[in-house]
C-alpha cells in the first residue's frame, strides 16, 4: 500500500485581501518527486512555509506521516526555503558542521552530503568564494544532513545557468533514486516535467489539477498520420477502436485516442486495410503548453 508522507486538507492563508493559499488539498506519497508548480505569487512558498510550521494557516489541516507536525516529524524532513544562510568566512565543511550540531546529526555526515552534491573537493574553501551554483548545491547538502526521508526544495535552480540547472536536476534525480520523497516548488514547467513524478498546479493559491506527470502528458498525445488517399485514411481512422476525435491540417490527420496513443497499433490497423502511411508520428504537448491551455495564462511561463 502507498504510504502517505504528507496530507494537506483544505488549507487557506490570506495576507489582507491576498489569498496566498485557498482551499488547497493534496496528498504526497512515499517515494514521489512531487512538483508544486505555479507562476510567481501562486502560493508555493506559503504552502511549504505552512507545512514546515513557519507560517500559520487561517484554516485547514495537514499531517506528516499521518500525524500533526512535531519536532519528531521535523527530524525526518530536510528543507531549504528560499535563501539559506551560511557564514561567508567559513568553509563548506565548517558551515555544515554547525548545522549538523544544531540538528543533532553526526558530524561525519558532512562528508557524505558534500560528496553527493559534488562539493567534496572544494569543502575547505570559504563559502564566499563559491559560485552561485555551488552555493545552491551547498544548500541542498545542508538539507540532506542526517539523511532525511523527505526533502523540500523551494526553487532549487533559481538563478542558475543551463549547466547548473542540469546539475541540480541530476542531483535531485539521484537523491530520489535512493528512496527519498522530494517536494519541489518551481515556476519552471520544464523543470517539473523533467524531474517530477507527480505534480500539482497552483494558480492564485488554488489547485488547478494534480496527478502523475506521465498521465497528464499522455492525455496530451496526438498521432499525426498521412497517406496518399486521405479520404480512405480518414474513414479508417474514424473507425479505429480507440478513436476519440480528429482534425485535418495540410493533408495530415491529427488523431486523439482514448487513453494512451499506440502508433504501432494504429500502423498495424491501417496496413491491415491496405492503407500505408507516408507519415506517422506521435506528438506530445509539453506540460507547458498544456498548462497554458488550462490556465489561459501567458504569465505562467515567465521567469523570475
Ligand atoms: N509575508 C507576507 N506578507 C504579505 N503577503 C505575502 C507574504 N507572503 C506571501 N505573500 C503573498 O502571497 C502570495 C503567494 O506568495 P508565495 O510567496 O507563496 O508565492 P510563490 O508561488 O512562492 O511565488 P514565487 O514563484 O514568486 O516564489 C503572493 O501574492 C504574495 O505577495
Ligand atoms: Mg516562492
Amino acid at each position: 500500500m502507498e504510504e502517505n508522507v504528507l496530507e494537506i486538507e483544505n488549507l487557506s492563508k490570506s495576507y489582507g485581501k491576498v489569498k496566498a493559499v485557498s482551499g488547497l488539498s493534496l496528498t504526497i506519497s512515499k517515494g514521489q518527486v512531487f512538483g508544486l508548480l505555479g507562476p510567481n505569487g501562486s502560493g508555493k512558498t506559503t504552502t511549504l512555509g505552512i507545512v514546515l510550521g513557519a507560517t500559520l494557516p487561517q484554516s485547514g489541516d495537514f499531517r506528516w506521516f499521518g500525524k500533526s507536525l512535531s519536532s519528531k516529524s521535523l527530524k525526518r524532513i530536510g528543507a531549504i526555503l528560499e535563501h539559506p544562510n551560511f557564514y561567508p568566512y567559513l568553509s563548506a565543511t565548517d558551515n555544515l558542521r554547525i548545522i549538523a550540531q544544531i540538528r543533532n546529526v553526526q558530524e561525519s555526515d558532512t562528508d557524505r552530503v558534500l560528496r553527493m552534491t559534488g562539493l567534496f573537493d572544494r569543502r575547505k574553501h570559504h563559502f564566499q568564494t563559491y559560485s552561485f551554483g555551488m552555493k545552491q548545491r551547498l544548500a541542498i547538502a545542508s538539507a540532506m544532513l542526517g539523511n532525511p526521508e523527505v526533502l523540500i526544495l523551494d526553487e532549487p535552480t533559481n538563478g542558475l545557468d543551463p549547466g547548473g540547472i542540469a546539475e541540480i536536476r541530476d542531483l535531485i534525480t539521484h537523491i530520489a533514486s535512493e528512496g527519498a520523497t522530494i517536494v519541489l516548488a518551481s515556476h519552471l514547467l520544464d523543470e517539473v516535467q523533467k524531474v517530477c513524478s507527480h505534480v500539482a498546479v497552483l494558480q492564485r493559491g488554488e489547485k488547478l489539477f494534480s496527478g502523475n506527470v506521465e498521465e497528464v502528458l499522455s492525455n496530451t498525445e496526438t498521432l499525426l498520420i498521412a497517406s496518399d488517399d486521405l479520404i480512405k485514411l480518414e474513414q479508417a481512422i474514424i473507425n479505429y477502436p480507440d478513436y476519440l476525435s480528429h482534425t485535418i491540417n495540410n493533408g495530415i490527420i491529427e488523431l486523439k485516442t482514448n487513453g494512451v496513443c499506440h502508433p504501432d497499433q494504429v500502423n498495424q490497423y491501417l496496413s491491415n486495410q491496405d492503407i500505408f502511411c507516408s507519415h506517422l508520428s506521435l506528438r506530445r504537448k509539453t506540460l507547458e503548453s498544456y498548462f497554458l491551455e488550462l490556465t489561459g495564462s501567458k504569465s505562467a511561463s515567465s521567469s523570475k
